[in-house]
């Protein structure tokens, strides 16, 4: 499969790895395009793939057209590539970036919407990603085999979904990261050594995941079930409930929606 990176920066890169590490592109088979000279000598350096500056170069002979620059960026590039990708399955992982703008900006209409996480930089991410009606079954194979590399992915017929994933899995590894950070200070806070208490913790989260993931019970279940009477688990329960911990989250998750959508309004 041929594919064409516009923007080579950390999700560029991560998807390239992941693309090369599950064989489902060779380096040959890959171009990428970025304004930063260093980005493509790195890029060129450790993946062997083609490096342009110019992204209409870049695009030239693809199949699969990647945009993975920042939002602000994509109206310069659509306006540089319209008209210049008759067949080609475009793919953004801009957030806040709608098909509508997408379609509009490039006047094309096979296209996909991802939304990617960070952990699809070491092949553990969650996407959520739609189509147009202009993608065809044989691309849209294409960008489920792309997005497959990056770890776990659905896909959805409503755009809407995209800016619900994005306020959900788009934007929660980082409130994870905020729960393990604090868990490692209280850790540390009660006696135990920095290094041995972020040992604990990240342990701990995985470890509760995959409990989720592989049980087949509800967390409520599995929460019961390592909650004894009038024991030390209970004990911190009641401070979480007490500070408002599930009204906090759903609070937290409803104001990332609302301004996923607000972004993609603009
Ligand atoms: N990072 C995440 O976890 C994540 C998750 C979900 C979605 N996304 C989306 O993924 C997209 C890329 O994010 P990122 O974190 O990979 O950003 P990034 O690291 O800034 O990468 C973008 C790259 O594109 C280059 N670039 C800028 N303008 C360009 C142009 N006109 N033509 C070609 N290349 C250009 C940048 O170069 P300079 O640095 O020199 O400007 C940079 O190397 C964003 O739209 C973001 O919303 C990211």
């Amino acid at each position: 499969m041929k594919i064409s990176f516009v923007g080579g920066g950390t999700m560029g890169e991560a998807m390239i790895k992941s693309l090369l590490a599950k064989e489902v592109a060779k380096p040959g088979d890959i171009a990428v395009s970025d304004v930063s000279e260093a980005r493509r000598d790195v890029l060129k350096k450790k993946y062997g793939v083609k490096v342009v500056a110019d992204n209409k170069e870049a695009v030239k002979g693809a199949e699969v057209v990647v945009l993975a620059v920042k939002p602000q960026e994509l109206g310069k590039i659509m306006a540089e590539l319209k008209g210049l990708l008759p067949q080609q399955l475009v793919l953004s992982i801009a957030a806040g970036a709608t098909v509508e703008s997408l379609s509009q900006g490039l006047n094309h209409a096979r296209l996909v919407r991802a939304m990617p996480n960070m952990a699809a930089q070491i092949g553990e991410g969650m996407t959520v990603w739609t189509t147009t009606d202009g993608v065809n079954q044989e691309q849209k194979d294409m960008a489920q085999s792309i997005l497959a590399a990056l770890g776990k992915e659905i896909h959805v017929s409503g755009e809407k979904y995209i800016d619900m994933a994005t306020a959900l899995s788009g934007s929660g590894p980082a409130y994870v990261f905020l729960v393990i950070e604090s868990l490692v200070d209280a850790g540390v806070h009660i006696g135990l050594p920095r290094d041995m208490a972020e040992k604990l913790v990240v342990q701990t989260v995985l470890g509760s995941a995959r409990a989720v993931e592989v049980m087949g019970k509800h967390p409520a279940e599995l929460k019961n079930m390592v909650t004894s009477p009038g024991g030390t688990t209970t004990e911190g329960l009641l401070q979480l409930e007490a500070g408002g911990l599930r009204s906090l989250l759903l609070q937290t998750v409803i104001a990332a929606y609302n301004k996923a959508k607000a972004l993609g309004a603009k």
